[in-house]
């Protein structure tokens, strides 16, 4: 470990005395133009050295055996910052962990090198107060989650290096915000060649920037397009989930009363095939949600939910949720929601036994009914589709209620 004395140099300057300018023994600083360059590289290193002079532009710290960055690593004893900072050089030392706050003050960076380094998470967050970026090397970490907004600041930086790294996808819209990128490095990630990657292999063709080494850009995931190039993904042909409920018996016009069968069925649509589950919130505040299986067995007719709630609900793999005898109890909201790559819809069904508070028949929420509604995104506004027919008997077929009017945006 080397000792941290400290060389300092008077500077005086015709009549004017000029700070203490003071370099790490173990660096060497150069003064061009009154513009300090630290360079503190190959000397083995675990922390960035004390005593930095605070007019330092360039600071090169590469190839060194630093760990961990430290929130005051950047700010000298006497708590000045090197706030003019513009070029930090830290690649090839064995960083896993920055501490929040610590690039944050670096505002005028331009230049940035963290790569080849064992960086999981990073700080993303300071980036955003870095806008001065142009050169941000990240390349040769093991990042494995990359916000949607972690550059959306950074409207001067023109190149960037992510290559190397853990990341599965990339959520469409990361890059939207780099109006002034021209070199995107992305190469050797083990990208999940789903859905939600799509955009990517259009963006790549289409794109202005250029994005080098797109034989490296490969699917590591799923199975079926591993080693695949990303550009060369197939149209998955994906779409949003939507949900529908259709229920019996039809109780527009027929109260609903204690013991009576109810029948909901969930119909869902989506590629990939949507996760979809049920939950039921009871007017007690009740909660059960029961997920169905993603692979229908072929003959299996009993219900997937256990002894526990079964007397009440009878769940069935294929979406249909029986309520053998309507009570108080049962009344509720019965959701069903599925999601896939694109997004998540639902729906939502209100089964009430009649004779319930206020005798009101005009509204919508009419007493002894069942009423879905869809619950809308934040775009989209959805129609409930339906069709109903006069009272039907109990067990008469099932009425097409919000079939495919409930589809939500993806959720980008
Ligand atoms: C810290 O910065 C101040 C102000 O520029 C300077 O006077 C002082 O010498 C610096 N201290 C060290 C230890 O580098
Ligand atoms: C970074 O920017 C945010 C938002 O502008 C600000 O609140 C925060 O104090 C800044 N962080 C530092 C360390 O300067
Ligand atoms: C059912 O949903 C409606 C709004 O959609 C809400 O007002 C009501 O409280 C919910 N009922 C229960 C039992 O949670
Ligand atoms: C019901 O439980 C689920 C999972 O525990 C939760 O996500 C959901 O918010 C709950 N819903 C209500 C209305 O309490
Ligand atoms: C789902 O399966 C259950 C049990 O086999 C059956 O009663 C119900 O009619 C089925 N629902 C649909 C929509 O086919
Ligand atoms: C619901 O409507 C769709 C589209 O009109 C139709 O294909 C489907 O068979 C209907 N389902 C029922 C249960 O009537």
């Amino acid at each position: 470990m080397a000792s941290w004395r400290l060389v300092c140099v008077l500077a005086v300057w015709t009549s004017v005395l000029d700070l203490a300018q003071c370099c790490p023994e173990t660096c060497s600083c150069l003064d061009k133009y009154t513009h300090q360059f630290a360079d503190c590289a190959y000397k083995d290193l675990l922390l960035v050295p004390i005593g930095l002079p605070s007019n330092v532009i360039t600071l090169s710290l590469s190839a060194n055996k630093i760990k961990l960055l430290k929130a005051k690593s950047f700010i000298n004893v006497t708590q000045v910052i090197l706030l003019q900072v513009t070029s930090l050089w830290l690649a090839h030392n064995e960083i896993v962990t920055i501490e929040r706050d610590t690039l944050a003050l670096l505002i005028q960076l331009r230049n940035l090198d963290l790569s080849y380094n064992k960086i999981i998470n990073f700080p993303w967050k300071d980036l955003a107060n870095l806008t001065a970026l142009q050169l941000l090397k990240m390349n040769n970490n093991e990042m494995i989650n990359l916000p949607k907004d972690a550059f959306s600041t950074l409207k001067d930086l023109r190149s960037l290096r992510i290559n190397n790294n853990k990341f599965t996808t990339i959520v469409q819209g990361t890059f939207s915000s780099l109006s002034s990128m021209s070199h995107l490095q992305i190469y050797n990630n083990p990208f999940t060649c789903s859905c939600s990657l799509e955009w990517l292999r259009d963006w790549i063709t289409e794109s202005k920037i250029s994005v080098p080494e797109e034989d490296y850009i490969i699917c590591k995931a799923p199975e079926h397009l591993q080693g695949a190039l990303v550009t060369k993904m197939p149209k998955l042909n994906c779409k949003a989930p939507t949900v529908s409920i259709t229920y019996q018996p039809n109780l527009d016009n027929t109260e609903l009363y204690e013991d009576f069968m109810v029948v909901l069925n969930c119909e869902t649509k989506g590629n990939p095939k949507p996760e979809v589950s049920w939950e039921v919130v009871n007017a007690g505040n009740q909660n059960f949600t029961f997920s169905l299986p993603s692979v229908v067995s072929a003959k299996s007719d009993s219900p997937i939910n256990d002894k526990s709630t079964n007397g009440r609900f009878l769940v069935f793999q294929n979406g249909t949720i029986i309520i053998p005898r309507m009570s108080r109890k049962e009344d509720g909201n019965y959701s069903c929601s599925a999601v896939n790559d694109l997004g998540k819809a639902d729906s939502t069904a209100k089964v009430v036994v009649a004779g319930e508070g206020e005798d009101g028949q005009d509204g919508e929420e009419v007493e002894g009914s069942v009423v879905t509604e869809s619950i809308r995104g934040s775009t989209s506004k959805f129609e409930v589709c339906s069709e109903y027919s006069d009272r039907l008997p109990l067990g008469a077929e099932a009425v097409n209620i919000s079939e495919d009017g409930n589809g939500k945006e993806p959720s980008r």
